[in-house]
């Protein structure tokens, strides 16, 4: 039986981030990273330093904070771009420069109208380069599950002999299928002739809603590094699920006999971080992190649960860090058992903010029967994010109906404490209280998707809005929750508006 330890390598800030609409900060990028390393990941992709001076500057923030993981940043094959990565990494205790050329017939003829000699040549002279400023360096050839794969032999050879300590084959479109993309990996295990001095990772994307059994099936078959994403975010339909990856490895370890560096008790609290972040809402049915993941809702099987949990249940929730709550808070809940019940969920506050979401919850707790986890994660989300914002939304009152026309007023706290109080009309309530804080905040956007989800069953839940608006060609998340949803629209606008601000901040600083 195989043994040994699989590197997990998240790529949730730079292939993740890649999805449409994820819009992430630096700020916010760090606050991933940081608990990519409490998670356990052993190489954080941090992102593309090339393609934009933000993500230029995320990277860097990142290589300087990060101490216990690995700081990777991808570069195209070309000299600008690899001496660009390496200035964003180079103060990382850990720095690893990931180079990537197309690879298949298809890329090279339709879009980089290159011959297979020059792209193995390009290859072997970039991860040169890349080995001159560190010797940890990543190889990609990209689009590999459509490229001959003595082909890919040849590139491997190559670009191992000019030093690159890990060999990663993507399915960039996600057209693979296990056993065929299994006998690929097994293929360059067997006849590429230096494969000893690397590392092959292999990284799935999951347009056919294989991702995770490609890569599962990759492991078993040799590979030794696995690429994926929190959530399983990503380019089209997303990237390999880090936590359905770690969870199968641990579950099946019968099978697989190997481990991981992830520490699985961080994994809900990670993945509720990246959905608050990017504003991509995981499905309630999503395995191991969706809201159902671990609900029964059969009698036959509430009754084996209730008798023995391993009846229906392979996985304890405790292990993937959702807690397996008995205690519902309520209105006569005090301080303590509150802060515990934080702490439970992995949030610690210092006092002042715990006074402040303490306040919150009474207030919740006095119109809410039972305050459950989900509403106190939400809490502590709508705290978090009025933490950093610039304009504070202190008031708003809507009147409508089926025969009025929908009014707002509202009044925000500007960031020199000033109240600042504007009323609008709207073709709805909604619409009525954006018109309302654009009289003041004065920032021209489109709004471009408006959801509300309720965070809880019953009449009494919190309803949660996500947004997004565009300026200037660029996508800004906004989430709001309350129990009356026109507030949280209200405060969902105000969270994008806000991000929009930091941004423009950001960049003329
Ligand atoms: O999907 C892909 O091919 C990639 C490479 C850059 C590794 O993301
Ligand atoms: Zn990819």
């Amino acid at each position: 039986m195989k043994t040994g330890r699989v590197t997990i390598f998240d790529t949730t800030l730079r292939d993740g981030e890649q999805a449409a609409g994820a819009g992430l900060s630096a700020q916010e990028k760090l606050q991933i990273a940081k608990q990519l390393e409490r998670l356990g990941v052993d190489v954080i992709e941090a992102g593309f330093p090339i393609s934009s001076p933000g993500d230029f500057e995320a990277v860097q923030l990142i290589a300087k904070e990060i101490q216990g993981s690995t700081v990777c940043a991808l570069s195209h094959a070309n000299a600008e771009a690899i001496d660009g990565a390496w200035e964003a990494i180079r103060e990382a205790k850990r720095p690893r420069i990931h180079v990537f050329l197309s690879a298949s017939d298809i890329h090279l003829f339709y879009q980089l109208k290159k011959t297979r000699e020059e792209i193995l040549e390009m290859s072997r002279d970039m991860v040169a380069r890349a080995k001159g400023y560190t010797d940890d360096v990543e190889f990609s050839p990209m689009d590999a599950t459509r490229t001959e794969p003595t082909y890919i032999y040849q590139i491997l050879e190559a670009v191992i002999a000019a030093g690159a300590t890990t060999v990663n084959i993507p399915d960039t479109v996600g057209c693979a299928i296990p056993q065929e993309f299994g006998d690929l990996i097994e293929g360059i295990l067997n006849n590429v002739s230096n494969i000893d001095k690397a590392v092959v990772s292999v990284h799935c994307h999951n347009d056919l809603g294989l991702a995770v059994a490609n890569s599962l099936e990759a492991i078993r078959r040799g590979a030794r590094q696995v690429e994926c994403t929190i959530n399983g975010i990503g380019e089209r339909a997303g990237n390999a699920s880090l936590e359905e990856i770690v969870m199968a490895l641990k579950t099946r370890n019968d099978l697989f006999n190997l481990t991981t560096n992830i520490d699985t008790t961080q994994i809900y609290k990670t993945s509720r971080l990246v959905s608050e972040l990017t504003g991509f809402i995981v499905q309630p049915n999503k395995a191991i992190i969706g809201a159902n993941a671990f609900r029964h809702q059969s009698g036959i099987h509430q009754d084996g649960v209730i008798k023995k949990a391993m009846t229906y249940e392979i996985m304890d929730p405790r292990t993937v860090g959702i807690p397996a709550s008995t205690l519902v808070l309520g209105k006569l809940s005090g301080r303590h058992a509150f802060k515990e019940r934080l702490a439970e969920l992995g949030h610690f506050l210092d006092e002042e903010a715990l006074s402040h979401a303490f306040r919150a919850f009474k207030e919740l707790a006095d119109k809410k029967r039972a305050v459950t986890d989900r509403d106190i994660e939400s809490l502590i989300a709508e705290e978090l994010r009025t933490a950093s914002e610039f304009y504070h939304l202190d008031h708003v009152e809507v009147s409508c109906g089926d025969h009025s026309i929908p009014t707002a007023t509202v009044r925000l706290i500007a960031p020199d404490g000033q109240a600042l109080a504007d009323a609008a009309l709207g073709t709805g309530p909604v619409d009525a209280v954006y018109k309302a804080i654009n009289r003041i905040v004065r920032v021209p956007n489109e709004l471009t998707e408006f959801t509300v989800n309720s965070v809880t069953e019953g009449i009494d839940a919190i309803g949660e809005v996500l947004i997004r608006i565009e300026s200037n060609g660029v996508t800004y998340t906004g989430r709001g929750a309350a129990m009356d949803i026109i507030v949280a629209s209200a405060k969902a606008y105000m969270n994008a508006l806000n991000r929009l601000l930091a941004a423009k901040k950001a960049r003329t600083e």
